[in-house]
């Protein structure tokens, strides 16, 4: 199976539009070490010419203009893609938006949650994806599906389950207390060829997460990979760099340092490789030679960046 991290950031991308903080500056004007980060995505194939895409982000046209394997083939029709399947992991403006960029009714197969359908079923802006041009799957909150496009079977398996997090940042209920979070807002998914068995060679995309049980400690254990939420490092950054108010944990992520953060939580967890996706652009990890790069990197953790690729 192929991976190739197509955005490794968090919203916002790095730079941020609008962001003027010391990280930000940095990128923009190409300090060394610090790489141009996209908005959180990643593709995945099992033979290397049909290709499912997890979380459409808003950056995925340059996404796809930097990787050939996501392009129309030179041997293909007039209108053609090599992705035929589009998986998302919760309804956040990261990982939807990039569905308006991929309308010219090109058929494919979008799978979600039955919340996260809702979600899209209740905003008409994403009927430019007209359902029967592409159809819309749901995904259980706990069970297998083998991921199909137009042309059939793609080879890939997906395991999918429900962890912590928290509604979409636009459907938010602030009476509520957990804003009105519901089962089937945020899942992670198993990723794995369908000829695979167990855990053995599979990857755990878990790019939001706001805790970690021994549930999850348990499926995960043994993975070949795991992508992980890496969107803070500390729980109060935004406050700390002076850029908003809002915590890692009201955001729905859990931070990664500090005793009950990700690098505590998973560190008796067996896993083959250990990786940082969805990085806010305030996460001190984006500048390689802070001491939070090489807390994560002596804990045995990758931070991933746009065009990573592995193979599993
Ligand atoms: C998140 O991951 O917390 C969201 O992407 C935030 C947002 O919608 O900007
Ligand atoms: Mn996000």
């Amino acid at each position: 199976m192929k991976i190739r991290v197509l955005g490794s950031a968090a919203g916002g991308g790095f730079p941020q539009w609008n962001c003027n903080a010391p990280l930000s500056r940095a990128v923009r004007e190409k300090k060394p070490g610090f790489r141009v980060r996209t908005q959180s995505s990643i593709a995945a194939s099992a033979d290397g010419r049909s290709w499912a895409v997890f979380n459409a982000s808003p950056d995925i046209r340059e996404q796809i203009a930097a990787s050939p394997d996501l392009q129309p083939r030179a041997d293909g029709p007039l209108r053609h893609t090599p992705i035929e399947a589009v998986v998302l992991t919760n309804a956040d403006v990261d990982h939807i938006a990039g569905l308006l960029s991929l309308r010219e009714r090109e058929p494919f197969i979008l799978y979600a949650t039955a919340r996260v359908l809702k979600t899209l079923g209740e905003n008409s802006i994403f009927q430019v994806l007209n359902p029967e041009v592409v159809e819309r799957r749901e995904l259980p909150l706990e069970g297998v599906t083998e991921l199909e496009g137009p042309r059939g079977p793609l080879g890939l398996s997906v395991e999918t389950f429900a962890v912590s997090g928290k509604v979409a940042l636009f459907l938010e209920n602030t009476d509520d207390d957990n804003f009105g979070t519901a089962p089937g807002d945020t899942i992670g998914i198993a990723l794995r060829t369908s000829a695979s068995q167990g855990t053995d060679g599979t990857l755990f995309y878990i790019p939001g997460c706001a805790a970690v049980d021994d549930a999850l400690r348990e499926r995960i254990d043994g993975g070949a990979c795991l992508m992980f939420d890496g969107t803070v490092f500390h729980d109060t950054e935004m406050a700390d760099t002076g850029v908003g108010s809002k915590t890692g944990a009201r955001m729905g992520h859990m931070a990664i340092g500090g005793e009950h953060g990700t690098l505590a939580a998973l560190r008796n967890v067996d896993l083959g490789r250990r990786i940082f996706v969805h990085i806010n652009n305030t996460n001190p990890i984006l500048d390689p030679a802070s001491d939070a790069a090489k807390t994560v990197e002596a804990a045995g953790w990758e931070i991933g960046y746009d065009g990573m690729e592995l193979t599993l």
